[in-house]
């Protein structure tokens, strides 16, 4: 009987991102220190052009005084745009560390993740949950992190939808496959600790949190906790 070979998982980080979206734009300073307090490992901004996604959020401005106000807390920022190509390089200048972009943008893709790298910062793509996993294999090697969008994206404070776990995998064991394996999987949409726990079994290690964070009483507990979980659970359905 042929012995059944283990799949072994290349470890990676797990990271914690909450997204501002979800703040008290009121308060907003206070906010962006709050995230920087708990601890959590970046910054996550949304930002929604009213076409790409049927809200609008905020521009340039507002990642430049998250560098203004906690000038050592990473900017990641999460472009849903029809055109990001004309607006990475205003987020670059405006201090984002890492600018996604989605794959069903119109634009010419490669063009786009190429120029990001250009500007000197992290590139990421992100699918809508409904865009099968293979769009992504072309564009991999021009990839720092993937990003699955576990809502529709446009806003915060949605149900988590499972039917995109097994991408997760799919995604996961193909980067390990193909020489890709430091490739950091990203999850945003729904996330909390139930959620969170179910996308590390995939194999995701990174997780946006936006509602689930902000409205904690102690968000360094949940972070840390969040992160505690998602350690433990990294790669456990792929083994
Ligand atoms: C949705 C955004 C998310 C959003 C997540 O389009 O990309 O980052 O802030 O919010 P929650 O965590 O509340 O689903
Ligand atoms: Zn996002």
């Amino acid at each position: 009987m042929a012995a059944v070979l283990a799949y072994t998982v290349t470890p990676m980080k797990v990271q914690v991102l909450p997204s501002l979206l979800a703040a008290d734009f009121g308060r907003l300073a206070n906010e962006i220190r709050r995230v920087e307090a708990s601890g959590a490992d970046a910054l996550h901004l949304d930002i929604m052009d009213a076409h790409f996604v049927p809200n609008l959020s905020f521009g340039p401005d507002i990642v430049s005084l998250a560098r203004r106000v906690c000038p050592d807390l990473y900017r990641h920022t999460h472009l849903m745009m029809t055109r990001p190509d004309l607006y990475s390089g205003r987020f670059v200048e405006a201090g984002s560390q890492t600018v996604q972009i989605h794959a069903e943008a119109d634009c010419d893709i490669w063009g786009a993740l190429a120029a990001i790298r250009a500007d000197g910062v992290r590139t990421g793509l992100v699918l809508r949950p409904q865009t099968p996993v293979s769009t992504l294999f072309p564009y991999l090697s021009l990839c720092d992190e993937v990003l699955f969008m576990t809502v529709n994206p446009g806003y915060g404070g949605q149900a988590f939808m499972d039917e995109v776990l097994p991408k997760i995998s799919v995604l996961r064991r193909h980067a390990d496959a193909s020489g890709a394996n430091g490739l950091e999987i990203m999850v945003d949409g729904g996330i909390n600790f139930e959620t969170a726990e179910l996308c590390a079994a995939y194999g995701a290690n990174q997780f946006v949190a936006g509602s689930f964070l902000f409205k904690q009483q102690e968000m360094g507990a949940a972070v840390t906790r969040l992160r505690e979980i998602c350690e433990k659970a990294y790669g456990t359905n792929l083994r």
